[in-house]
């Protein structure tokens, strides 16, 4: 069987100011359909027959907000594990795998994946990992990889190697995180690079094996923040002090990069994570002038922007390419060029607390 295990510990601050950290953009309804990411996150594995409830990975504040968003659904989770204090996603990962092979005692196969992506084509996402089912079986460490549309530097880039016995299975060539601007040029020119979903399929057991190699700290700290930690309800409160001494870094840095066992299963599904405003724009429905608007908004010779208008009305006149985005207590007037630095907005307000 196959354990997801949905990670819901980030922050979103480059979605500012509508995601906070009270309240951060994994728990917001974006889209149409009124489900919050996370939601849909769970939703759709619905029609999967080897898919168990979930464990879900996430920060101890938001504890409230994860069992009530899984409660709207129906749905107990298997665990919900809460870190005191966020270590990035391999600790996370890691943290999940331990639950599973020491507290329940399975080897399940977990079905890693991120709590803020948008997936249109959701038959197609199944069948991808229905695909990759098998070679995580076989103690492959199974990516899955989006064809590229862009230099984007905020991805990991995976170099599609020799195909494996298992149909649409490729062996990792290479794996690089978050590569700089030329880098990505010229990965996307040369045409074999694909992006890294952010999602994973593995045995436990596999990922465990591996990070023991690749990252001993992380594992013997996670071991100690379960062990220590302690069971409340639904939750495990994870023991601060280990989980504090564990090295913050993510799974892509710190196994991805360095395993020999990865494998990438290709995935055409419609995917983006929707890491900024602009890339929410992206994959928003739009005007025949390109604007995707939503709320009490009005706009009169306006072009590609992006507009957000919670309380009040919003008019846009002769401009171009902005994100407008008004809550009750902050405005964010932003170029689409600059939707990644969003975040830096966030960091002076936390400087200035
Ligand atoms: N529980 C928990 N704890 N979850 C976390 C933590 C943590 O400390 N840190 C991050 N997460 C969650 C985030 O909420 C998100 O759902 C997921 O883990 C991935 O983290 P991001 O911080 O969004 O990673 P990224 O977007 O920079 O990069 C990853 O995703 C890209 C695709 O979206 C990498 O895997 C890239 O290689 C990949 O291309
Ligand atoms: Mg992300």
């Amino acid at each position: 069987h196959c354990i997801p295990v949905i990670l819901s510990g980030g922050a979103g601050s480059r979605l500012w100011p509508l995601s906070r950290q009270a309240h951060p953009k994994q728990f917001m309804r974006l889209t149409a359909e009124g489900q919050s990411l996370l939601q849909q996150t769970w939703q759709r594995l619905q029609g999967l027959p080897q898919v168990q409830p979930p464990v879900v990975v996430a920060n101890e504040a938001h504890r409230f907000l994860v069992a009530e968003q899984f409660q709207e659904l129906g749905v107990t989770p298997t665990r919900i594990l809460l870190e005191p204090l966020g270590r990035n996603t391999a600790p996370a990962i890691t943290l999940a795998a331990l639950y599973v092979t020491e507290v329940l005692a399975t080897d399940a196969i977990l079905l890693v994946l991120p709590a803020d992506h948008l997936i249109q084509d959701v038959a197609a996402f199944q069948q991808g990992l229905q695909r990759a089912l098998a070679p995580a079986a076989k103690d492959w460490l199974v990516t899955f990889g989006i064809t590229p549309t862009s230099p984007h530097t905020g991805y990991g880039y995976i170099r599609r190697g020799e195909a494996l016995s298992d149909a649409h299975t490729y062996r990792v060539a290479e794996f690089v995180e978050k590569p700089d601007l030329a880098t990505a040029e010229a990965y996307l020119a040369d045409g074999h690079y694909l992006w890294n979903s952010g999602m994973f399929l593995f045995r436990a057991q596999s990922f465990l094996a591996e990070l023991a190699q690749q990252q001993p700290e992380i594992l013997h700290n996670c071991r100690l923040a379960l062990r220590e930690g302690r069971e409340d309800l639904d939750f495990i409160r994870l023991a601060k002090e280990p989980l504090s001494r564990c090295p913050s870094l993510s799974v892509d840095y710190g196994v991805m990069e360095k395993t020999q066992k990865a494998a990438v299963v290709p995935l055409e599904c419609g995917w983006s994570d929707v890491g900024s405003w602009s890339s929410l724009w992206e994959v928003t429905p739009k005007d025949e002038f390109g604007n995707s608007c939503r709320g009490d908004v009005l706009t009169y010779s306006t072009k590609n922007c992006f507009v957000h208008g919670q309380h009040r009305l919003v008019a846009l006149l002769g401009v171009e390419n902005l994100i407008v985005v008004e809550t009750a207590d902050a405005v964010l007037i932003a170029h689409q060029e600059a939707a990644q630095q969003v975040k830096h907005v966030v960091e002076q307000l936390q400087a200035q607390q």
